[in-house]
């Protein structure tokens, strides 16, 4: 008999009221079939069966390079970026509804063929539904900073989190990671910096070309400034951004 994994107790989002204003409520109805994936869940609603085949032919009609979205909020960079690179199929996953309600009107309004968003946690997709070594990219573009020490455990980068994602990872794909919150950007660096299944490729020794001594990223053009980002920005804060590779050479993931 398979064994189901155990259910994920420490999670990265407060489960918050699922109430949609008038445009969301619209946009859900005329847009979810197209765009939203209906994926199995077992017990809690943002969880994912194990056992679905991810098919990339039966969502997208076409196999394309991989690139996934951690939280895409109002949708707003899943928007801007997938409607810069039409040659990506573009999965953003989002735990709360009348966000994601939000971010279909913007892809319906541009029409958007490339994109689907899936309704779940984005970490149990990762374990039970995306293939090993088969995505391109991964975002996770302000993440919420958890700030009291007590909740630092459910922040979104984590070492588990960091080592599931290089192996969903293909050898030579990318996570990008943004962050206004300074100590969040530290710890970013703390929990990667030393791994060897991801490399920081703006970090002076990284094998790779594009070095700078400092480690930061430089704010990808790709990005619009969200909500989250000109808060920040408002309150005086540094963006940070950060660039891991997973390395050619790396190890085979199961
Ligand atoms: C601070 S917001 C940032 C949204 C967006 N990335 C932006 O920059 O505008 C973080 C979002 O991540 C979502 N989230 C947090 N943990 C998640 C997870 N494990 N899977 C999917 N979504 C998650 C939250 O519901 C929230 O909408």
């Amino acid at each position: 008999m398979t064994q189901t994994p155990a259910r994920r107790d420490v999670v990265s989002f407060v489960r918050r009221s699922t109430r949609m204003n008038a445009s969301q409520q619209r946009n859900w109805e005329a847009h979810q079939a197209r765009w939203v994936l209906p994926l199995a869940h077992r017990e809690l609603s943002t969880s994912v069966a194990p056992g679905q085949p991810f098919d990339a032919e039966a969502i997208w009609g076409r196999t394309a390079p991989l690139w996934l979205e951690i939280g895409t909020g109002n949708g707003e960079a899943c928007a801007a970026i997938a409607g810069r690179h039409p040659e990506v199929n573009y999965l953003g996953f989002e735990v709360f509804r009348p966000a994601v309600a939000s971010a279909l009107g913007l892809v319906a309004r541009e029409g958007l063929t490339n994109v689907r968003f899936a309704e779940v946690d984005g970490v149990e997709a990762l374990a039970h539904w995306i293939p090993a070594d088969s995505v391109d990219r991964i975002f996770t573009f302000f993440p919420d900073p958890w700030h009291k020490a007590r909740h630092h455990k459910r922040r979104l980068v984590n070492p588990a989190t960091a080592a599931l994602i290089a192996s969903r990872l293909r050898p030579g794909g990318s996570w990008h990671l943004a962050t206004d919150w300074p100590d969040y950007a530290e710890h970013m660096r703390e929990v990667l910096d030393g791994r060897t299944d991801l490399v920081n490729v703006h970090l002076n020794g990284s094998a790779h070309r594009d070095v700078d001594p400092d480690g930061w990223a430089p704010r990808p053009e790709a990005r619009p400034l969200t909500r989250f980002e000109q808060r920040g920005l408002a309150a005086g804060r540094v963006i940070r951004d950060l660039v891991y590779v997973r390395p050619a050479a790396g190890p085979a993931h199961a």
